[in-house]
């Protein structure tokens, strides 16, 4: 059974303030989504990968993907306005696809270029056994809920609470049934969707450097990053 890969990268960047979508800056010498495409598309069980797109990013993306190992297997969609539109749009064309093979879907954020493959090995094998994963790492800092002016607080208790990662795995079927309803209620991510239809999602403790680049800082963390991995090995 096949894996169909959905990159939502159809945002438009607020937070990270560039002229253009942060999906093209560079990082280290190459547009900052391809580097998670590339480690999905390199794998076997990826039959496919569907890149939800803005309009007006759409030829920018088509040329660097055509540089990318294996342009044969990357497909473009148009985005909606919110995540979650985006990744229905692109699961709306994963089912006419009608590939019978595919039974898996992982959905990744484009923005998160740091993933690595022994990750991905864990969330698809873990999906494999529950029909829904995602990558999660447990909370790390003190939690605080504070008074809407700010002026008192009280610690929460973070046993238990993790933050939610991509990407995140799950049966096409599962998938398709959670996002049958999900307009007009947007989620922040697909588990959300998942666990409002009753089935549990498992969670697969992931690396905690698979940040999402939000802020122009969070690049110059990630070229750290991803220089202190090519010195190691
Ligand atoms: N995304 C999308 N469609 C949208 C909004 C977001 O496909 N309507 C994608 C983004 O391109 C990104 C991922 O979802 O790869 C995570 O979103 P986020 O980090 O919030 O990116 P942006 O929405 O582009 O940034 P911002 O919220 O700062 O505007
Ligand atoms: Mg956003």
């Amino acid at each position: 059974a096949s894996v169909a890969v959905i990159l939502p990268a159809a945002g438009s960047g607020q937070r990270f303030g560039d002229q253009s979508n942060k999906l093209f800056a560079p990082l280290a010498g190459r547009p900052l989504w391809t580097h998670a495409a590339e480690t999905l598309l390199r794998r076997d069980e990826v039959s496919c990968l569907w890149l939800a797109v803005s309009p007006g990013d759409r030829e920018q993306l088509e040329e660097q993907a055509a540089m990318l190992s294996r342009p044969d297997k990357i497909h473009f969609v148009n985005g909606g306005a919110e995540r979650s539109d985006s990744v229905a749009a692109a699961l709306d064309a994963v089912a006419q696809a009608a590939e019978a093979s595919i039974q898996w879907v992982a959905v990744h954020d484009a923005a998160r270029p740091l993933l690595r493959a022994e990750d991905v090995s864990s969330v698809l094998a873990c999906a494999a056994h529950t029909r829904a994963a995602i990558l999660a790492t447990p909370v790390t800092g003190t939690l605080k809920r504070g008074a809407r002016d700010q002026s008192a607080c009280q610690t929460l208790d973070r046993r238990g609470i993790w933050v939610a990662q991509t990407p995140q795995v799950f049966s096409l079927d599962l998938l398709r049934q959670a996002y049958a309803s999900h307009r007009g209620r947007p989620a922040t991510d697909d588990a959300e969707l998942v666990e409002r239809t009753g089935h549990p999602v498992a969670l697969v403790a992931g690396a905690a450097d698979n940040l999402k680049i939000t802020y122009p800082e969070d690049l110059a963390v990630a070229e750290a990053l991803l220089q202190s991995r090519t010195h190691l090995s």
